[in-house]
Formats: C-alpha cells, sequence, structure tokens
C-alpha cells in the first residue's frame, strides 16, 4: 500500500466542514441534516436516560458515572466499550448503528439545545441528565479542545477564541443560550441539574441522588467501584473514555489530551483582568435575573 508521509513540522491539517442546523454549527463529519433530522424526530422510550450538556461541561463523566450505576459497580463494560457506543450521541451520524435497542435502558447523550428536543421528550417521559459547569472553565476546556480535534475550526488564540465564545458563534452555539434552554425545562421534563462543580466536590452523594432519581439502587460497593473507576486519574488511563482510541487525523494527540486537567477554576489562569470583566459583564445580562438551580457554579 501506498505510504502516508505526514507534513514535517506543520500541524495537521483541519477536516473542517460545517453543518447548520437550527441557527448553530455543528462539526460536519459527524453530522449530517439526516442525522440531525433522525435525532429531533427521536422516538425516545420512557426508560431512556438522555444525559444533555453543552460541550466540556462534564459529558464525558456523567457518562462513566451512569455506566457504572447501570451495571452495579461491574467495571468490565466501562472497560471494553468506548463511550460513545454504550452512550452515543443522538445527533450523530452513526447513532442507529450504535445505539442499544434491546437494553432495559438506553444511555443516549447529545449536545443539541432544547428547543429542538424537548417535544420528542416530554411527550415520550424519558429521564434527562443536565450537567452544567462554570462556563469559564467551559471556554478554557473548549479552546484546549480545539487545538486537538481536527474538525473544529482553528480557535486562534485565546482571546479570539473568548470572543467568538461570548458571541455564541463557536459551534453547538451559544452556552447561555444552551443552558438557559434546558433550564426553562424544569417543570415540563423529568431532569435532574447537576453541576460539574458539584461532581467534584461531593461524587458520593450525586450518585446517591442520581441513583434516587434513576430509581436504580446504589449499595456501598457499587458506591465504591463507581468512585474509584470514574476519578480523573483512573478514566485518564482508561482508553474506552479518553479518546485516545480516536486516529491522529481525527484528533491530534501531539496537540493535548482530551483527559486535560480535570479542576475547577483553571480559567484563572487563563483569564485576563479585561477578559474577566467582560464575561462577568455578558453573563449578568444573560443570567441576572433567573432563578438558578442549587448548588450553581457561578
Ligand atoms: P478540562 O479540559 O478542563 O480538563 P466533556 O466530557 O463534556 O467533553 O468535558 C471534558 C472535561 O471534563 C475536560 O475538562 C476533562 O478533563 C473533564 N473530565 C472528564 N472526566 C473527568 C473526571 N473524572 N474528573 C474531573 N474532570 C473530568
Amino acid at each position: 500500500g501506498r505510504q502516508h508521509v505526514p507534513r514535517s513540522g506543520r500541524a495537521m491539517d483541519r477536516m473542517e466542514v460545517t453543518e447548520t442546523f437550527a441557527g448553530i454549527s455543528l462539526p460536519g463529519h459527524l453530522h449530517t441534516q439526516e442525522s440531525l433530522g433522525f435525532a429531533v424526530t427521536f422516538p425516545f422510550r420512557p426508560t431512556d436516560v438522555v444525559i444533555a450538556t453543552y460541550p466540556k461541561s462534564g459529558t464525558t463523566w456523567m457518562q462513566e458515572i451512569l455506566t457504572l450505576l447501570f451495571s452495579r459497580g461491574d467495571v468490565l463494560p466501562a472497560k471494553t466499550i468506548p463511550n460513545w457506543e454504550r452512550a452515543p450521541w443522538l445527533e450523530q451520524i452513526y447513532f442507529r448503528e450504535a445505539l442499544q435497542d434491546t437494553a432495559a435502558r438506553r444511555l443516549i447523550t447529545t449536545h443539541l439545545p432544547a428547543r429542538v428536543l424537548a417535544p420528542a421528550l416530554q411527550q415520550s417521559k424519558a429521564k434527562v441528565i443536565y450537567v452544567a459547569r462554570n462556563p469559564k472553565d467551559v471556554a478554557v476546556s473548549f479552546y484546549h479542545f480545539h487545538r486537538l480535534a481536527k474538525f473544529l475550526p482553528d480557535p486562534g488564540s485565546f482571546d479570539t477564541f473568548l470572543t467568538r465564545f461570548l458571541e455564541g458563534t463557536v459551534h453547538y452555539g451559544s452556552w447561555f443560550d444552551h443552558v438557559k434552554g434546558w433550564l426553562a425545562q424544569r417543570h415540563l421534563l423529568d431532569i435532574f441539574y447537576v453541576t460539574y462543580e458539584e461532581l467534584h466536590q461531593d461524587l458520593r452523594g450525586t450518585a446517591q441522588r442520581l441513583s434516587a432519581f434513576l430509581g436504580c439502587p446504589l449499595g456501598p460497593e457499587t458506591l465504591g467501584a463507581l468512585e474509584q473507576h470514574c476519578s480523573f486519574a483512573t478514566m485518564r488511563d482508561n482508553a474506552m473514555v479518553n479518546y485516545s482510541l480516536i486516529p491522529a487525523e481525527i484528533m491530534d494527540h501531539s496537540q493535548g489530551c482530551f483527559m486535560r486537567k480535570g479542576v475547577v477554576g483553571d480559567w484563572r489562569d487563563h483569564f485576563s483582568p479585561l477578559q474577566n470583566a467582560l464575561f462577568n459583564r455578558l453573563y449578568q445580562e444573560e443570567m441576572g435575573d433567573l432563578e438558578l438551580p442549587a448548588r450553581w457554579p457561578m
């Protein structure tokens, strides 16, 4: 066969194709109008559990926690099946193939805004878990992710990226719209709000609240296994969740790791005082009047 010779010293080319849907842009190699159309008309079942997040808010962490909860602490599925098969993304092209149709509880992930999914979800009585994270840390994590993910646009400098993040012109749209849209569903859906910061502060307590919400028993042994298996250190080394299996043309692993830092407050090392002031002002404008869930991170 023909050999692929990497161009020395150059960052790999980006496979940047954009799909536009419901007013937001999405990476084109993972989404098509067909896959998106399928997502918004998907027949959810009452037994489905849907993880909804804006990117970089703790999606992978929640996928792992629910995997351990559903397996009653058996680590085998988490160690042998990639997370995108255990909890496939509803809107992505491989969803139909990956979905475990016969599973008693189907675990489904989505980054789509509430406005396009709410009708189908409301009808179905599926359970939804919405994970939010301090948007300053989301912006930092998303910036670093853009550097390695070749299916996302080149982020430029952090300042350039932050401007686009605040404008809401990044892929997946505005963080503010995403969070506000899902928060507005609080009386309409069977929905559980949780934050990345809570998972950090009290993984055990949060897992117990999740088990109560899902009606899924959680004994002390399962809890111990869950805590151990869902730690940052374990997940960083687990090839089924750290995205090291993704080929270099799609994720340039020389640019960093998916499991990057896993901390709260990394924004303090990235934001200038001016960026922080601009961020705070917009946050106040967008979120100031909202009634936010308990333990909200900002
Ligand atoms: P950082 O880039 O700040 O490190 P998502 O899964 O929604 O894409 O979010 C990815 C972010 O969650 C990354 O943040 C990643 O390190 C962090 N993360 C994943 N698993 C984690 C864990 N077990 N503990 C803490 N952070 C975790």
